[in-house]
């Protein structure tokens, strides 16, 4: 136990409560000769899809078996997204159907969680609006997922768990991966920046950090058990350990996850650029397990805006890192976020950061329309440009883009990387670069799980074609 850590972890007693409670379950299931099954949706990003697996690692040992639609589905659990308000309506559309399953199969039990169910709004909103919807709860009750479902199936009563908290680190959690070579690994959660749009560090809580400890057993597993792509995961990695009063930092944590012996890479994020620096980029070049790719979210490119959104550094610092980073890595790949008609965001402003995008030619970019979310300040600013005059705005940006991905592309064609085979899409198979750009190559199915040598042969915006050469 670190006994300088500042921020909370869920006392072990308790965790194994809940795993007793899983046994309980898989015994309710059992004494009626069923072999229950799950649904489980996730929406969002991929610190949902690595929270989805844990919560299928809860089901999978309350004895559940997993379906692929909710039709038929004795639990459905819907994990959800909070970032984009179209987010939220999909949500919303898909609940609302979830009427008629439940209707053809009355002992169904409707589960939602993650970020919508940290507000207040949405809760409300079910209590009154879903009542077919069993029990809701928010991120930080994750762990307490066995309780939950205990007390919805031998009560029959509506749990809500969604206290308003800071949030704890949870291990020992069980997880059940959708894949066999490529994992998700949580370093931290939560966030503390609160970029003036975002609703992240209102449902996600604190940042708070996974002991090295945890995290370097969970990669050794991984690795034993044959992954070969390993994708830290963090609102801000680079605030990694701030909390844990151990003089330890993302890029250490990097550097001892990079020393396990094996052939498998390693990636992350997101990377916040106002705590990214030479030190990650240096540990970077020095570590070949280290994938050379970095998502470094901009956001925009006017200093005006960039301060408005509370984002802690102008467009000359994140050009710096960016000059910094290809100068000790000249096969980075990065890529970045952009959000376009933020409150008050002028045409001049937009095209401020076309010209950072034409500046930095990233080699893809995650472009989103601004979308307010109750509750943060930038809701409550003045946004005076039309929905179709940001629509116009978000078309030039893609139109951009596409130019320069499509550019960076065809730069690949003629030269040879190194590629993991990860899967296959019909006839083909799949691959990634270690920059994480898709490969489709004819080939054997007996290589996926493989790191093998490609020639590169075409190119279009998405996506590489090539053939092996070993
Ligand atoms: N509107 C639009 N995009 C948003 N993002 C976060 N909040 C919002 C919002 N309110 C984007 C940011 C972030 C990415 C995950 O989602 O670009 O980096
Ligand atoms: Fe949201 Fe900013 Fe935190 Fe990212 S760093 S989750 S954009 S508040």
């Amino acid at each position: 136990m670190n006994e300088n850590r500042k921020t909370p972890v869920v006392p072990r007693e308790q965790m194994e409560e809940q795993l007793g409670i899983c046994a309980r379950v898989a015994a309710y299931w059992h004494s009626r000769g069923v072999t229950p099954v799950a649904y489980v949706e996730t929406y969002g990003c991929q610190q949902n899809e690595a929270d989805s697996e844990r919560i299928r690692g809860l089901l999978s040992q309350c004895g559940y078996g997993f379906a692929q639609e909710a039709e038929g589905a004795d639990v459905v659990v819907m994990n959800t997204c909070a970032i984009r308000e179209h987010a939220e309506q999909r949500v919303f559309g898909n609940l609302g159907a979830l009427t008629h399953t439940k209707r053809r199969h009355p002992g169904q039990k409707i589960f939602l969680c993650g970020c919508m169910a940290g507000q207040t709004v949405v809760t409300d909103r079910i209590k009154k609006s879903y009542p077919h919807v069993d029990g809701v709860f928010s991120t930080h009750h994750l762990w307490q997922f066995p309780e939950i479902l205990w007390r919805v199936l031998t009560t029959g009563k509506r749990v809500f768990y969604v206290a308003d908290e800071a949030g704890a680190v949870a291990e020992g959690l069980p997880v059940l991966r959708d894949d066999s070579l490529k994992a998700w690994v949580s370093i931290m959660y939560g966030c503390n920046n609160f970029c003036t749009y975002c609703i992240v560090p209102y449902v996600r809580g604190r940042e708070r950090s996974r002991e090295p400890e945890e995290i370097l057993a969970e990669c050794r597993e991984l690795v034993a058990s044959g992954y070969k792509d390993i994708t830290l995961l963090g609102q801000n990695v680079n605030s990694y350990g701030k909390d844990l009063g151990r003089n330890m930092d993302f890029a250490d944590l990097l550097e001892q996850i990079a020393r396990i012996p094996g052939d498998f890479l390693i990636r992350f994020m997101t990377s916040h650029p106002r705590d990214a620096g030479p030190k990650l980029f240096d540990t970077m070049a020095r570590n070949p397990k280290i994938a050379k790719q970095l998502h470094l979210p901009v956001q925009c490119g006017s200093d005006r805006v960039l301060k408005a959104m509370n984002r802690h550094y102008d467009r000359a610092r994140y050009l710096e890192l960016v000059r910094y980073a290809r100068e000790k890595m000249p096969e980075l790949v990065l890529t970045s976020d952009v959000i376009v008609g933020f409150p008050g965001e002028t045409e001049a402003e937009f095209e401020e950061t076309l010209s950072l995008i034409s500046e930095v030619r990233f080699d893809a970019l995650f472009t989103f329309i601004y979308s307010p979310r109750p509750g943060t300040p930038a809701a409550k600013l003045p946004d005076p440009v039309s929905r179709e005059e940001k629509n116009r705005w978000f078309d030039r940006l893609c139109a951009l883009q596409n130019g320069i991905s499509e550019e960076k592309h065809r730069a690949y064609v003629g030269r040879r990387y190194r590629v993991l085979v990860d899967g296959t899409e019909g006839e083909l198979l799949t691959a990634r670069t270690e920059g994480g750009r898709l490969v489709r190559l004819a080939g054997d199915k007996a290589l996926v799980g493989q790191f093998r040598e490609v020639e590169i042969t075409g190119s279009t915006t998405w996506s590489l074609t090539g053939v092996f050469v070993d």
